[in-house]
């Protein structure tokens, strides 16, 4: 099949590209490179051995998708073009709704005047908020807490109002939970700008020498060592996930699902340091910080729907995550 992917040259994107073409797809690129390097595109070409069409462009720009729907015949999008980061839709609202839910009411005009009726779009598990039971199955309350979050959700709402008024849309949201590690090659990973938000890129750059020490943002939680506890999901296992979600469009009446995408399990700050410490022979310097304004104590998974429904587990352990995060981190 044609499939196209939006913001496909960022860090998840790209995983799927790979895992997309080895299943026999052909894969389209779409990415404005706001937030990734052009040598993705190399990378994926030493992977797979040939490089993945790619069109520079905005998702924003409609009769630009539009012709990219019609000459490449696409069958199917995976959106995951937009903007990630949580403190800076804090501080700049309006660009996150415009760049997330406008440009994903902009891709989706292009896609109905086309005829491309499959999208599978990446949400988050912050839609979510503060957990009210734990694990997090799909009928959890949501009320995200960040703008970031509520583009999220609007979206959500915007895809599933569109499968209501149409019934030949197919439309799968996968909510991720905390995507780490890398391809196993070592040449593609995820690439912050600056310093680190998130932990796994953060330990990373302590164990390599770039940063001096982690901050732990607090040991008295409700939790079994009183660090943060997460779902973290192999992103191989997440791009896998991908490829069930396309199968599901397909092969299932549903116009619209929410899928949980995570291994259902929870690891603490502490258990990953420790983890990271052991598969990189690095010592990772921490000390005990002050909370992070918004942290939850602990989010993880029901991923049964998935399970039952796409026919997909997550399968790589913490510590396959710690490697490839670290071979990644250390390549040359
Ligand atoms: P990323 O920033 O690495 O990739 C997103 C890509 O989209 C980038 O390459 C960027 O250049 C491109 N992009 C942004 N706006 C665009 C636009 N208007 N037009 C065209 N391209 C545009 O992020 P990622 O980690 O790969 O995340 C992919 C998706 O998954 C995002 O929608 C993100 O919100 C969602 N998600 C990510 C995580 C995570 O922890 N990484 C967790 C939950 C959900
Ligand atoms: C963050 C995002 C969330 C996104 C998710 C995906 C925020 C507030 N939330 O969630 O929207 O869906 O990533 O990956 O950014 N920690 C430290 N020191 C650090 C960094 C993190 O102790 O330097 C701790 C945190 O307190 C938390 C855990 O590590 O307990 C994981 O943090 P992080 O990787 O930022 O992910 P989330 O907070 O789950």
């Amino acid at each position: 099949m044609n499939i196209l992917l939006t913001g496909g040259l960022g860090y998840i994107g790209s995983h799927v590209t790979v895992v997309l073409a080895e299943a026999g797809h052909h894969v389209i690129i779409l990415d404005n490179l706001h937030n990734c390097k052009i040598e993705v595109l190399d990378r994926l070409a030493k992977i797979l051995g040939n490089s993945p069409a790619f069109i520079q462009g905005d998702v924003r720009n409609q009769l630009l998708v539009e012709s990219v729907l019609k000459d490449q015949k696409i069958d199917a999008v995976m959106h995951f073009a937009g903007l990630k980061a949580v403190g800076e839709s804090v501080q700049k609202p309006l660009m996150y709704y415009e760049n997330n839910v406008g440009g994903t009411i902009s891709l989706l005009q292009a896609m109905k005047s086309c005829q491309v009726k499959k999208i599978v779009f990446s949400s988050s598990a912050t839609v979510y908020g503060i957990p009210q039971y734990l694990p997090l199955d799909e009928k959890h309350p949501t009320n995200p807490e960040s703008p970031y979050g509520q583009t999220k959700l609007q979206i959500e709402a915007i895809l599933q109002d569109l499968a209501r008024s149409d019934q030949s849309w197919k439309i799968i949201a996968l909510r991720y939970f905390n995507p780490v590690g890398a391809h196993e090659s070592g040449l593609i990973g995820e690439e912050p700008n600056g310093i680190p938000n998130n932990l796994m890129p953060y330990i990373s750059q302590v164990a390599s020498g770039l940063l001096p020490k982690l901050k732990i943002f607090g040991n008295d939680y409700e939790t079994p060592d009183g660090t943060g506890v997460r779902d973290y999901i192999h992103v191989m296992d997440l791009a896998e996930g991908h490829v069930c979600a396309l199968n599901y469009l397909y092969n299932n009446e549903s116009e619209f699902s929410i899928m949980n995408l995570g291994t259902g399990a929870g690891y603490s700050v502490l258990e990953l340091v420790k983890l990271y410490q052991k598969v990189s022979s690095r010592k990772i310097t921490y000390e005990i910080a002050a909370k992070r304004a918004g942290d939850i104590a602990a989010c993880y998974a029901n991923a049964d729907k998935a399970a039952v429904h796409m026919v997909w587990k997550a399968k790589r352990s913490l510590e396959k995550m710690c490697e490839d995060s670290w071979r990644w981190q250390s390549r040359g």
